[in-house]
């Protein structure tokens, strides 16, 4: 099916003058990749093409969401964009305004990436790609066979549904882990979560639970076996303050603290440091999710084949670009 010309008069459509490429987010003023993205697209050789945040609360009106899908599908010269934050909600929102969804955006209920081809508007969920090549840079081959740690992931949202499927897929048993432990606030993105595991085939483990409560938290975390990766996707210390655990929560062992996000308070992150030595963790945070998250969909967006190649000289250039992360020390 192919997109029609001729928007709804309900959405008030911007005619660009130059190529534009959108970013959906939450703060995106702020993001590194205002700084990184002239680089890229002249490295590219698309420098023509300017980059423009667009701001939606969290769990935003499905109109606002419509609107920024209608944009880009209407006029001519934009482009395309990424999405974080609203993956979900963004897709529930305006799905009939795609012509295309890819098989995993299917799966994931979520949408990441934007562009267009040959007129039609398409959806593609990046994230099982990306948050998977960042996990699998984190990890060595066979890490759950040989350490016997599972996952415990705070937050249940796009990256969460992303790193689940991720590892689902994974072909060899001792890249599974046996249980992926999710702790959402609301019910309803474990709902979400559960309906894409139940549509897949496998052997993990998922136990599901709900909750908010930070001492609660710190309890489950407790109970998870050496070697578990614990991974903060709540936004929590950047789209909203603080931390899914307190200060007094215990890391497992030989375990690995994973913070999504590369910047703001980024509590967690501090938290798994304090612990770094103590618990033998090694600890990371999102600069590599984030690379592998743009470029993936600026590639989609710019129809440019990214080879490993491409990948590691965008990464250079977006090398001094990366917000200093200084460890302010135990409390
Ligand atoms: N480095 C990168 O490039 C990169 C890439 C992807 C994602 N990220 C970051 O990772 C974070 C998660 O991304 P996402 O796309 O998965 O976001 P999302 O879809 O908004 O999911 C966040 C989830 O966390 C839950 N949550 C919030 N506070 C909680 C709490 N105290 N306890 C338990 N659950 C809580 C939310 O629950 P509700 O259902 O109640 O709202 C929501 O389901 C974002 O901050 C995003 O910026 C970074």
């Amino acid at each position: 099916m192919m997109t029609t010309q001729n928007p709804p008069e309900h959405y008030p459509i911007t005619h660009k003058i130059v190529p534009t490429f959108y970013f959906v987010g939450v703060t995106t003023g702020q993001s590194s990749i205002n700084k990184v993205f002239p680089r890229w697209a002249q490295a590219l050789g698309r420098p023509d093409v300017v980059l423009e945040g667009v701001d939606c609360k969290l769990n935003d009106d499905p109109e606002n969401y419509r609107r920024a899908v209608a944009q880009i599908k209407y006029d001519p010269l934009s482009l395309g964009g990424l999405v974080t934050a609203h993956k979900i909600n963004l897709l529930n929102a305006a799905r009939d305004m795609f012509d295309y969804l890819d098989p995993c955006a299917q799966i994931c209920g979520e949408v990441s990436s934007i562009s267009k081809r040959d007129g039609a508007l398409r959806g593609h969920a990046k994230d099982p790609i990306t948050s998977g090549l960042s996990l699998d840079a984190i990890i060595d081959k066979g890490y759950f066979g040989r350490s016997g740690g599972d996952i415990l992931c705070y937050g249940a949202g796009g990256s969460a549904v992303a790193i689940a499927l991720h590892l689902i897929n994974k072909q060899s048993a001792g890249d599974r882990p046996k249980r992926f432990v999710v702790v959402n606030r609301s019910q309803g993105r474990l709902d979400h979560l559960k309906q894409m595991v139940d549509s897949q085939q496998t052997d993990i483990a998922f136990e599901y639970i709900h909750n908010q409560d930070p001492v609660r938290n710190d309890a489950i975390m407790a109970s998870m076996p050496a070697g578990t990766i614990v991974i903060n996707a709540t936004g929590m210390g950047k789209d909203t303050p603080g931390s899914p655990i307190t200060d007094d929560g215990v890391f497992p062992e030989h375990g690995i603290a994973w913070e999504l996000n590369y910047r703001g308070e980024l509590d967690f992150w501090h938290q798994s440091m304090a612990q770094a030595e103590s618990r033998h963790l090694l600890v990371e945070d999102g600069w590599l999710y984030f690379l592998h998250g743009w470029t993936q969909v600026v590639a989609e967006v710019l129809n440019i084949t990214l080879t490993p190649e491409t990948f590691a000289k965008l990464g250079e250039l977006a090398a001094d670009l990366r917000p200093p992360l200084v460890f302010r020390g135990a409390k």
